[in-house]
């Protein structure tokens, strides 16, 4: 299974002080060294994380693959055509929300959603869309002439009862070999982690995840130890 890395919140990080560090490009490269088969990024309408820069450095930096998260609105449809990402990721996007939440309505907006893929397929761009482990949500993706689906993971995430968390899992299963099974590629992604990440190893059809909080969360603490003491060398 390969791993995505979502660098967003190294931009969130940058951002606090509307400096240059920490760097995202620099986060990315990073994380292809050691071994991320793709950088994800999700330029939001509000611009609070990644900036239209950034995505811009990033499409000449990344070498592995660079996903662009992205709301179906015609700006992003722009960017993307200028900034050829090799993949983007339809999410439902939401203003005052933290993070995405849920999965991308497909039954709502199919007949745009054709119209919005047409000119990203002509590009040479792979589209796949965010969705909850759902038959219909992934029949609908396929029929759209999507090339992939992302299953949403943040259910089974929340979940702290096991057996809750195992009937989600049993979802994301079930979706996964469905709509493999109707050709379209899978992978999966929110709210993974260190704990929670081992069942998926067994679902073959999940070639891919997307983990972004997680990573990041987890690099602060572990490199803060070598952060003190390089600072110390410096002042000792
Ligand atoms: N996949 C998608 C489509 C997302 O929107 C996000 C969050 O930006 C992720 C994966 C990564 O989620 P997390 O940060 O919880 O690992």
């Amino acid at each position: 299974m390969r791993l995505a890395v979502n660098i967003d919140h190294i931009a969130t990080l940058r951002n606090a002080r509307n400096e240059f560090e920490p760097d995202p490009v620099a986060a990315a490269l990073i994380a292809e060294k050691s071994g991320a088969a793709g950088i994800v990024c999700h330029l939001r309408e509000d611009r609070r994380h990644i900036r239209d820069m950034d995505l811009k450095r990033l499409r000449q930096a990344v070498t592995t693959k660079l996903d662009l998260e992205m709301a179906m609105t015609p700006e992003m449809q722009r960017i993307a055509l200028q900034a050829k990402p090799d993949l983007i990721t339809l999410v439902p996007e939401k203003r005052e929300e933290l993070t995405t939440e849920g999965g991308f309505n497909i039954t709502g907006h199919y007949n745009a959603l054709v119209e919005f893929l047409k000119p990203l397929k002509a590009a040479g761009i792979e589209s796949s869309i965010f969705i909850e482990p759902d038959k219909n949500a992934i029949d609908l993706a396929a029929k759209a002439n999507a090339d992939l689906v992302e299953l949403h993971t943040g259910s089974y995430a929340l979940k702290t009862n096991d057996d809750d968390k195992a009937r989600e899992l049993v979802k994301i299963c079930d979706a996964a070999v469905y709509a493999k099974s109707i050709g379209l590629r899978v992978v999966a992604g929110h709210g993974l982690n260190y704990l929670n990440i081992a069942p998926f190893i067994d679902i073959k059809e999940i070639e891919e995840v997307s983990i972004g909080h997680a990573i990041i969360a987890r690099a602060v603490l572990i490199g803060l130890d070598e952060a003190v003491k390089e600072l110390l060398r410096i002042i000792q």
